[in-house]
């Protein structure tokens, strides 16, 4: 491999615009003390974090503006790829990870969160988590809310500029939906605003992947009314408690709901009442917009199956639902600022999008795939759209998995032992298979924000042409792909915003 100027950038870097006052707490060579602390603080997929893993040759945490400027300038003009990382979450590790020679630019002080509760409004920057958000909101207000993903931990940066679909998409859609203004850096180190990057790309980064069009530094998103109370609700089915019959029958239910009720089905292997016995979990999950005294007659008449009774629910505030998603006590609300609050681990994730219901026999098969050893730590979520998602048109962001979407199922395997990767692997890679003829075809819909390389990549180097990319570009963004890599030919022809599945020029 061709030897790099490596000093040159760090030369570059300290006599643009880093001072020798920020030197220190900006810049991480592979020789500071703090590298490994400071790369490892936000992966949350310990896949990617082996010995043999690729490592950047710099970190970068910008405190300020002209800092992105200069690591993109830099990075440019010393042969560098730049990865941008805000909470980490990248399920293939993209933004810490690259084969060819790389600096990481992490925006993890950039995290400021400001929540104008008049207007309606919050400015967000990117390296803050959905959990700084939704703490911010509620530390103000009960009665407003956003509309973006379960998990807390997840940046906003990586979540806004692929999508953000969580527990209030079937009332307000997604979390890019409500992105009214950016701040963003481009390829020539402009910092641009709505207003002087125009609508294109305006759009492209609201769903079509930021990081192959610049370095988003804030957000300016809408805000949503939410009542002080909601209501949550799990009913967990077995197998041998008719689990196969209700999911079946939620299936033709749930999308129909109204807006203000979300529910979703988590799959997962748990022990069977028969001593040392497994059996396959659907849990049953819920959140209303609204009290227990309305859900449940609302439910008993739509569902009656679940048979859902007033212990299974609990009513709390739309902020401590989040909590309650994730699994985590919803008091003090606070956690939502711990970014390190849940377990990372080794994993691989696969999505699809269904649009017609599953029978029987079929829901039967994949929920005894999760019965197989490698399972064990395997989940699926399978979260219902239809509400609001039905009403926007495909083309309206990049993100076009809507209208006639039943529902979206993420499906992730975890494991302990890196030696036995392979095995877990295959185990997702068969369930897929198994979905495939259960899933939406042509093309089989896929959800950026849960990146998955089986589907194909970027040549590492050099030209990839669009008939290649389009292999998983019509997958995660459909007819929305074309415009997608015309905007990136217009705004970055030199394709220096690029990783495994970024839109290529043309
Ligand atoms: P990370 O920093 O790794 O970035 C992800 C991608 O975005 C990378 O390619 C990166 O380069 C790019 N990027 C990041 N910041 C950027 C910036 N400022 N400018 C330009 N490009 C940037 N999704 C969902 O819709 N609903 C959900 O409920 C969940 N829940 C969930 C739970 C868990 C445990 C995981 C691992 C993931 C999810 N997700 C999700 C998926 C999540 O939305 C997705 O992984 C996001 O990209 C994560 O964003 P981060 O900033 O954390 O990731």
């Amino acid at each position: 491999m061709k030897a790099h100027p490596y000093g040159d950038f760090l030369h570059c870097l300290s006599s643009s615009y880093i001072k020798l006052f920020y030197y220190s707490k900006v810049i991480y060579t592979q020789n500071n003390p703090s590298y490994s602390s400071v790369l490892n603080a936000s992966i949350h997929n310990t896949r990617f974090a082996t010995p043999t893993t690729p490592k950047p040759y710099a970190i970068i945490t910008p405190l300020k503006t002209s800092h992105v400027q200069s690591t993109i300038y830099c990075s440019k003009n010393h042969g560098f790829q730049l990865r941008i990382r805000s909470g980490g979450h990248d399920v293939e590790g993209v933004s810490y990870v690259s084969q060819v020679p790389f600096v990481v630019l992490d925006l993890v002080n950039f995290r400021d969160v400001k929540v104008d509760t008049k207007n309606e409004v919050a400015w967000v920057q990117s390296g803050a988590t959905t959990g700084e958000l939704y703490y911010g909101i509620a530390s103000k207000t009960q009665t407003l809310g956003f509309p973006a993903g379960i998990c807390h931990t997840i940046g906003i940066g990586g979540h806004l500029s692929g999508g953000g679909f969580g527990i209030l998409g079937r009332k307000y859609g997604l979390a890019a939906d409500h992105v009214i203004d950016v701040k963003l850096v481009d390829a020539n180190g402009r910092v641009l605003n709505r207003k002087s990057m125009g609508e294109e790309l305006f759009w492209a980064i609201r769903g079509g992947g930021g990081n192959t069009f610049g370095v988003v530094l804030a957000w300016k998103v809408k805000l949503v009314p939410v009542p002080p109370v909601v209501t949550v609700f799990t009913v967990n089915k077995n197998l041998e408690q008719n689990a196969t019959k209700i999911f079946h029958r939620w299936q033709y239910i749930a999308h129909k709901l109204p807006n203000e009720l979300f529910t979703a089905v988590w799959v997962m292997k748990v022990n069977s009442s028969q001593v040392g016995k497994k059996t396959v979990q659907a849990g049953f999950r819920g959140m209303f917009l609204g009290g227990v005294d309305e859900l449940i007659p609302l439910i008993q008449h739509e569902f009656p199956e679940l048979g859902l009774a007033k212990e299974n629910c609990t009513q709390m505030s739309w902020v401590q639902s989040i909590l309650y998603f994730g699994g985590l006590p919803i008091q003090p609300v606070n956690i939502l600022l711990n970014r390190s609050a849940l377990p990372v681990s080794s994993l691989k994730a696969k999505t699809d999008f269904v649009r017609e219901p599953m029978s029987e026999t079929g829901i039967e098969g994949f929920m005894n795939m999760f019965l197989e050893e490698e399972a064990d730590f395997a989940i699926t979520m399978i979260e219902a759209f239809g509400g609001r998602m039905d009403e926007i048109r495909e083309n309206e962001l990049p993100y076009p998995h809507r209208a006639g979407i039943l529902f979206e199922s993420t499906y992730i395997v975890q494991w302990t032992n890196e030696a036995e990767a392979g095995r877990y692997i295959s185990w997702i890679r068969r369930l897929y298979s198994y979905m495939a003829s259960y899933a939406s075809k042509s093309p089989r819909e896929a959800y950026y924000n849960y990146k998955d390389l089986d589907l194909g990549t970027n040549n590492i180097v050099g030209y990839t042409s669009y008939e290649q990319a389009s292999v998983w570009g019509l997958k995660y963004f459909k007819n929305n792909f074309k415009r997608l890599v015309q905007i990136k030919t217009k705004v970055d022809p030199m394709n220096f915003f690029r990783n495994e599945q970024s839109t290529p020029p043309l």
